[in-house]
This record gives structure tokens, sequence and C-alpha cells, in this order.
């Protein structure tokens, strides 16, 4: 019997996960095929169109019956952060296998309750941490596992957009404590978190300072002004468990720069550099040969790494941001099928949730935090 998939949201991440299921066993071949049950999306002719569009055979605008559906099997969660927690709760409770979008809750509170309802139920889940993914950051854990640089001393971490840069762009539900939780952290500081954490382990401890940079936004129905209830930046210093030192910076203000995530890694005999906005290379540097010819070298993704030889035989041809959906689901099948953990489920990203909760926290009290 094959697995149903029910997806919630039509949005920019509900398309990332309907093109994934899609395309997951066509890609990846040892993965098996899935249903793409039911879709749910408010108003529900909207879920019907999409329904159309993505491949599903029915829909509905109730979340509710979706998570209770007897033919879903695995819940897609891609809806606003504010309604992750009811929903993941909800489709455990009722047995299926979780996909939530990150951050898991608007709070550190929810993400636990969340992940305590996930080992309760027994069932499997991850969360949308796609970039751990990509082949080229595979490769750069591969290389620290493999003690290409040495040991790690020191992480530069960079995470900068612009889509909240214009001051007179509309305010949405992305400005509100209740609705998003927290703001450039929780959109994609947990992102560079989850890197970072994924090839250095464990952040102990850090301090950290934020700001509002748009205190407030003009409302989209014309009435006023709406206040910037979270975040546009935040910067802190980080100690990991291993020791090495460390620095990050978030940023939804950072004009020009459209996913520019990444990451230096220092270590005792090398460098790694890594860069979202150019997704299929990677920098290296290792302190090997005659001086004189030494260098960072660009190393450009293909077959040979990880993830990317299902897409496409030839390297150096690209793959793309969707793609890494579909690397993200494939491990979710392969882990439902064998039993076993993905990594990141909801227990790994709760770690990744306690470090950006650390920095809001640290930031508001001026203190050194302990993760
Ligand atoms: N992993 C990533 O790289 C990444 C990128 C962007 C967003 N996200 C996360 O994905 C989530 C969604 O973000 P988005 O950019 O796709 O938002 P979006 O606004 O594009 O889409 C949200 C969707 O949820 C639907 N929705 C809202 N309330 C609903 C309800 N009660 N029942 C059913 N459907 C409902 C909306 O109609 C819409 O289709 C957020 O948690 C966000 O942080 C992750």
């Amino acid at each position: 019997m094959t697995l149903g998939i029910g997806l919630i949201g039509t949005g920019f991440m509900g398309k990332a996960h309907a093109l994934a299921w899609r395309n997951a066993r066509a890609v990846m071949g040892d993965v098996q095929d899935v249903r793409l049950e039911l879709l749910c999306d408010t108003p529900e002719d909207k879920a019907a169109a999409f329904a159309g569009q993505f491949g599903f055979a029915r829909s509905t605008g109730d979340w509710q019956a979706l998570v209770n559906d007897p033919k879903v099997d695995v819940v897609s969660i891609t809806t606003p952060n504010r309604f992750h927690k009811d929903m993941a709760i909800a489709a455990l409770e009722a047995g299926k296998h979780v996909w939530c979008e990150k951050p898991m809750g608007l709070t550190l509170a929810e993400a636990e309750e969340m992940a305590e309802a996930a080992a309760r139920s027994g069932k499997l889940t991850m969360t949308g941490y796609n970039y751990t993914r990509n082949p080229a950051y595979r490769h750069a854990q591969k290389l620290v596992q493999e003690g290409r640089i040495g040991r790690i001393v020191h992480v530069r971490g960079a995470v900068d957009e612009d889509y909240q840069a214009d001051p007179d762009l509309p305010w949405t539900w992305r400005a509100k404590l209740g609705e998003a939780g927290l703001g450039a952290l929780g959109d994609i500081g947990c992102h560079l978190i989850s890197l970072l954490c994924g090839i250095c382990g464990p952040i102990e401890s850090l301090i950290a300072d934020m700001q509002t940079v748009h205190e407030t936004r003009p409302l989209p129905d014309g009435t006023g002004r709406g206040k910037v209830e979270n975040e546009d930046t935040a910067t802190a210093i980080l100690r990991f468990a291993n020791g090495a030192q460390g620095s990050f910076a978030a940023s939804r203000s950072a004009w020009g720069r459209k996913n520019r995530l990444g990451f230096e890694i220092h270590g005792t005999k090398g460098m790694i550099i890594y860069d979202q906005e150019r997704m299929n290379e990677l920098q290296l540097f290792v302190n090997e040969g005659p001086k004189a010819e030494q260098g960072f070298r660009t190393i450009l993704t293909g077959p040979d790494h990880d993830g990317y030889g299902a897409f496409c035989p030839a390297p150096g041809h690209q793959i793309g941001f969707n793609d890494l959906k579909i690397i993200e689901a494939a491990d979710f099948l392969r882990a439902i099928e064998t039993g076993t953990r993905p990594w990141p489920d909801f227990a790994a990203a709760l770690e990744f949730e306690k470090v950006i909760h650390a920095i809001a926290e640290a930031a508001r009290s001026g203190t050194r935090v302990s993760v």
C-alpha cells in the first residue's frame, strides 16, 4: 500500500512540498511512490484549484479533516508559523508522520510541546531545513568529518536577505509575535543555525544583540501603519560545545542580498567557505603542496557529491532550490520505510529553536545565555 500524502498550504513552501512529493521517486528511484491524496487550503475553492494543478486527488478547506483522514499517512505542514503546533500535534495524535516547515513554533514552549508529542506518538517527523540537503553543504560536512581542515577553531555565519529592507512594504503576519514568533531569527536565522550545528555540533552559550530596523509598516487595507513586533536583524557571538568560537548574523533588511546564507569554517589545517547564493559550489583551502601554489579552490558540485547525481549525470550543470526539497522528501521516505529517525526531526530541530530563542533572550537581557 502506497503512502497517502496530505499537504496543508499551497504558497511558497506548499508548492515546494508538492513538487518534492511528486518527484521524489522519479528522481531518486530508491524510494517508494506516494499518493497525493488530500490538499488543504483556505478558502476551499483555492484548495480545489491547487489540487488540480499539483495533482492531488481530493481537496478540503478544513485542516482537521485532513489530519484525521484515514487515507492520509503523512502530513506536510506549510502554513504560517502560528498553525504549526496545533496542526503537527493533531496529525501526530491521529497517527500520521509529519513533515513540518521551520520554525517549529512561535515560542520555545510550542516547539517543546511538538517534540514531546512526536516522542509520545512513536511517529516520525521531519523539519524543513532544506539547505542541509545541499550536496555542496553535505560535502563540507564530509570534509570536516574526515579531518581535511583539521580541528575547527572558528566559525563565521551570516544569513542576509532583503525581503523586509523596503520601509514601504506592507505589514504582514511575519511582523507579528502572535503569528510569526521571532522575526529574522525564526525566518532565516534558524536555517543558519541548522547549517552551523550540522557541521560544528551543539552551541553551548552565546551573547547577542538585535534590532527592529523599520518599527512600523503600512497596513494592507490603507488604514494606517502596523507595528513591527519582531527583529529585523540579530547578531551573536557563539561558543560551541567542541570549544570552537563563532559569530552569527541574520538580517531580513540587507539590501541586495537575496539568500546569502553562508559560513566560513576555519580549521587548523584549512578553511571551507559556503554561500547558498552560489549553491552549486564550495570553496576549499587546505595547507598542502608547495606554498607558491596554494590557494582557495572552487569545487563545482557534480555526481561525486551526495544527492546531486540523481538529478543530473553531468558535474557543474547545477541543481536548484526545489531540488533540495526533493532530497528532503526522499530522506523522509527512506526513514519511514526503514523506521529510522530522519535528521533533523522534531527532537533535533528543537535544539536549533533553543539557539534562536537563546539569541533573543541574550539580546533582551544583555547577558551570556546557556543554550
Ligand atoms: N524551508 C524554507 O526554505 C522556507 C522558505 C519559506 C518559508 N518557509 C516556512 O514555510 C511556512 C509557510 O511559508 P510560505 O512562505 O510558504 O507562506 P505562504 O504565505 O506563501 O503560504 C502559506 C499557505 O498557508 C495557507 N494557509 C493559511 N492558513 C491556513 C489554514 N488555516 N488552513 C489551511 N491553509 C492555510 C495559505 O493560504 C497559503 O497557501 C512558514 O512557516 C515559513 O517559515 C520555509
